[in-house]
């Protein structure tokens, strides 16, 4: 990977990654190196549209740049996939939940701050916002093909599975003061 960034070679790079004996270690060495040049990564996805983009899916691995808005948390989900989340800009704060006989309850936290690569398993159920007034920017890479997959969001009070759907989904942000 070159620091010349644009959302073609990302995707090359990620994908010969992906065929590697070890996908998820080598797709962290491209991450890695990828978030060391916000600036680029800015400049080649200022055109795009919204939040998030999907740039890439197939049955190893999908893709995403996803842009999270200060003082909204998204709904609890889940994505039964491993997930890796390059951040590049501001901060992604992860709440993490594990699912009990009454619900869901709270696990911690996880923030990845700019220049961070995390990684959440397959199992993860986690709420999602920005560590500070800032957004925040990550390319997250699951290991696996995330839209062909049936997944749940989670009530915030119940903890009943919620089909993941964008209608539910949006229903179900909520706004915070920080
Ligand atoms: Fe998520």
């Amino acid at each position: 990977m070159t620091n010349v960034f644009s959302v073609e070679g990302l995707v090359q790079s990620i994908r010969l990654a992906a065929d590697k004996a070890d996908p998820e270690a080598a797709i962290r060495e491209v991450l890695v190196e990828v978030v060391k040049n916000p600036d680029a990564i800015f400049a080649a996805t200022s055109g795009e549209d919204g939040d998030e983009t999907m740039y890439f899916e197939d049955d190893k691995v999908s893709i995403w740049r996803c842009r999270f808005q200060p003082k909204i948390v998204m709904p609890p989900h889940e994505h039964c996939l491993k997930v890796l989340i390059g951040v590049y800009s501001g901060g992604e704060k992860s709440i993490l939940y594990k699912r009990t006989e009454e619900g869901l309850s709270e696990a911690g936290s996880v923030t990845a701050h700019a220049g961070e690569v995390i990684t959440l398993g397959k199992a993860a159920i986690h709420a999602v916002t920005t560590k500070d007034d800032n957004p925040s920017d990550a390319i997250h890479v699951y290991l696996g093909p995330l839209m062909k997959l049936e997944r749940d969001l989670y009530d915030w009070e119940s903890g009943k599975a919620v089909a993941f759907t964008l209608e539910n989904f949006e229903a179900m942000k909520r706004s915070v003061v920080q």
